[in-house]
């Protein structure tokens, strides 16, 4: 082969190649650090609740932070998308109407710029991998997909961190959430007064599409909310049920206790909300989204 006809097989390839890069679709948010490790063999089973109490196998409904004062603290584990919702949504993509996009569709998106700022957090959903790091920091996005995350950053809000109970002993493919409302950067991302409660409901409130808040200190066990939400042409039904008893209610080990449960009052009242997700309606001439567990072997954390 002559060196003529070698640079012009290497240029085919490149302007091939950056073909293939510019037709690929725009992924609002998707940090670029997080590989998405392919799953074989560990197939999912998924309990009647739709997630395992990851207490059951040594797991813990707080998550664990390093650097706290006094040392040891962590944070509620206070929502949770169950492994009963439609397994499209059960992928950490945004393509094909997965997690990032039912994300997109109630107003949180990726970290700015793709840049992750804040602290790793990491928990124990008992499912026999001990504790992992956040798969990723998610950020209201005030109505800008693309560079709303940024205010955010800068001016505080809701966030919140994420985790997939995918281990070989409690492989339920529920998504764990530790949603909180953040102050200003300037005040160092405090959490605002009963912070955990408000980031949880807050969070419900979007998904739902509620026209109002939802009364924080009158929920209890079995209160209930349903509502849809859509991005790209994704339609969701979201269906949540409050359950109380697995999570603490109380301050005891809770980060910043002491600014989130003022006067007396639990930092955390123990109810979580249990978020069950269908996924109604596809762009058209998208293809129908499987609803196999085949799909859910691209989800990472393995
Ligand atoms: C978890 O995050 C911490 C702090 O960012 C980092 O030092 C550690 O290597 C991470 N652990 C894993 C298993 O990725
Ligand atoms: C916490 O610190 C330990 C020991 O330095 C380290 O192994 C671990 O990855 C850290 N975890 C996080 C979440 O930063
Ligand atoms: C939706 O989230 C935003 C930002 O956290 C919050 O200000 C608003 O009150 C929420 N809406 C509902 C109905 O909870
Ligand atoms: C909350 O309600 C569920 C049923 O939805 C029940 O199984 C559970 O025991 C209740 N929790 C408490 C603490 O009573
Ligand atoms: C949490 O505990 C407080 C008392 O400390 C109680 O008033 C409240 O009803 C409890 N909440 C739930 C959801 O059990
Ligand atoms: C706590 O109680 C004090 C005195 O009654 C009151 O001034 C303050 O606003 C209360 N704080 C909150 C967050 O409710």
């Amino acid at each position: 082969m002559s060196t003529t006809t070698a640079s012009f097989l290497l240029l085919l390839l490149l302007s091939w190649w950056s073909l293939v890069i510019t037709a690929s679709p725009l992924q609002v948010g998707y940090p670029s650090s997080i590989s998405l490790t392919s799953r074989s063999s560990n197939s999912r089973k998924v309990p009647p609740l739709g997630f395992y109490d990851p207490r059951d196998h040594g797991g813990n409904w707080l998550t664990v932070l390093n650097n706290t004062f006094p040392a040891g603290l962590g944070e509620p584990i206070n929502v949770i998308l169950l492994g009963t919702s439609d397994s499209a949504v059960l992928i950490d993509q945004q393509v094909d109407g997965g997690l990032r996009n039912y994300f997109l569709s109630i107003g949180f998106a990726g970290e700015c710029l793709g840049q992750h700022s804040g602290s790793d957090q990491a928990a124990n959903l008992g499912d026999g991998r001990g504790y992992q790091n956040e798969t990723a920091v998610m950020r209201w996005n005030y109505g800008d997909p693309a560079l709303g995350t940024c205010k955010e950053t800068v001016l505080g809000g809701n966030h919140f961190r994420y985790w997939a109970q995918t281990g070989s002993e409690a492989n339920s493919g529920a998504v764990f959430m530790a949603a909180s409302y953040e102050l200003p950067e300037k005040f160092s991302h405090d959490i605002v007064v009963n912070g955990y409660n408000l980031g949880r409901d807050w969070l419900i409130g979007n998904a739902t599409a509620q026209s109002t808040l939802i009364p924080t200190t009158s929920l209890t066990n079995a209160t209930t909310y349903s509502g849809q939400t859509s991005y790209g042409g994704y339609v969701y039904q979201s269906d949540v049920q409050y359950l109380s008893g697995y999570l603490v209610n109380g301050s005891d080990g809770i980060n910043h206790y002491l600014s989130v449960g003022v006067n007396g009052t639990n930092a955390v009242d123990g109810l979580v909300a249990l978020l069950n997700v269908k996924l109604l309606t596809t762009p058209s001439g998208s293809p129908k989204p499987s609803s196999s567990c085949v799909a859910f072997f691209s989800f990472l954390g393995g």
